[in-house]
């Protein structure tokens, strides 16, 4: 090691087979206690070992991604799924969004799950930039967890990483290998969906000030919860810290959603039996 060199230690720990390290600009010790919890039968044989995926978003800030926490349409629009349930709840380091969904039936025949598919999630934010999500999905009586996990480091101040992965619990019966299929099924299903948030993230301007209807969800307390991780730890307030706790109604937007869902329905239906038009070609 040269003498003169310049190196640093950070602290770190091993954390459900993650390594965390932590990163302080004021340079104090590292808090333990806003750890991410410990998940339960992580590795042990009930569940698949963590897939891991990284993507490079070159030109966005990481508060686009932490956004999606209170985005309830977006399930809809870019997930194709109806959101049923919607619920925030910022605490402290914490931020947590609980979702229930099915499938949108439109959508079914593009590989994407049908409305016999039930989805219920929880999805909390330790800190600015790494999430655990506690997913359940009921598909006409079989039963899947699913854990993925995502962290994003910011690379520059419009530019992140982001790293997910996921396991599965492995269904009782199978042997490890149908298991290890089946997680790296839910790892591409999760992982496309991931791609399609970042298509947004890819073409979506940033704005301070949005002007929001009630059904955006609390985007303004989700940003002030964000903004204790820009601020010295001495100057955290209360707001930013404080329980906050918002459920979103979704009985109007189904409503407008399902009309939709069934006039795609009617055209496919049309376009399906319609007599096949003979095509000109050039030559
Ligand atoms: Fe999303």
């Amino acid at each position: 090691m040269p003498l003169r060199a310049r190196t640093q230690r950070y602290e770190s720990v091993i954390r459900n087979g993650m390594l965390m390290i932590w990163h302080d600009a004021e340079g104090s010790p590292a808090d333990h206690d806003i750890l991410p919890p410990e998940l339960e039968g992580i590795g042990t044989d009930r569940y698949t070992d963590w897939t891991r995926k990284v993507i490079d978003v070159p030109n966005a800030h990481c508060r686009e991604i932490v956004d999606n926490v209170v985005d309830m349409a977006h399930f809809f629009y870019i997930h194709f799924a109806f959101p049923t349930n919607f619920r925030n709840v910022f605490e402290g380091h914490m931020a947590t969004q609980f979702m229930e969904s099915t499938g949108r039936p439109d959508m079914a025949g593009e590989g994407y799950g049908d409305e016999d598919l039930i989805l219920k999630s929880e999805a909390t934010y330790y800190g600015p930039s790494f999430m655990i999500n506690w997913l359940e999905t009921d598909y006409k009586g079989f039963l899947t967890k699913v854990i993925p996990v995502n962290c994003h480091i910011p690379t520059g101040p419009n530019s992140f990483k982001l790293q997910y992965g996921l396991c599965v619990e492995k269904p009782e019966g199978l042997d490890d290998k149908t298991a290890r299929y089946i997680g790296t099924k839910y790892s591409d299903m999760f992982g496309d969906g991931f791609l399609q948030d970042v298509h947004i993230w890819l073409n979506k301007a940033p704005v301070q000030n949005p002007l929001l209807c009630e059904e955006d969800g609390p985007v303004y307390q989700l940003r002030r919860w964000y903004e204790q991780f820009y601020v010295d730890a001495a100057d955290v307030t209360e707001e930013m810290t404080e329980r906050f706790e918002f459920e979103v109604d979704t009985t109007k937007a189904n409503e407008f959603w399902r009309a939709e869902v069934e006039e795609n329905l009617a055209r496919k239906a049309g376009e399906d039996s319609s007599p096949v038009e003979p095509v000109e070609t050039k030559s």
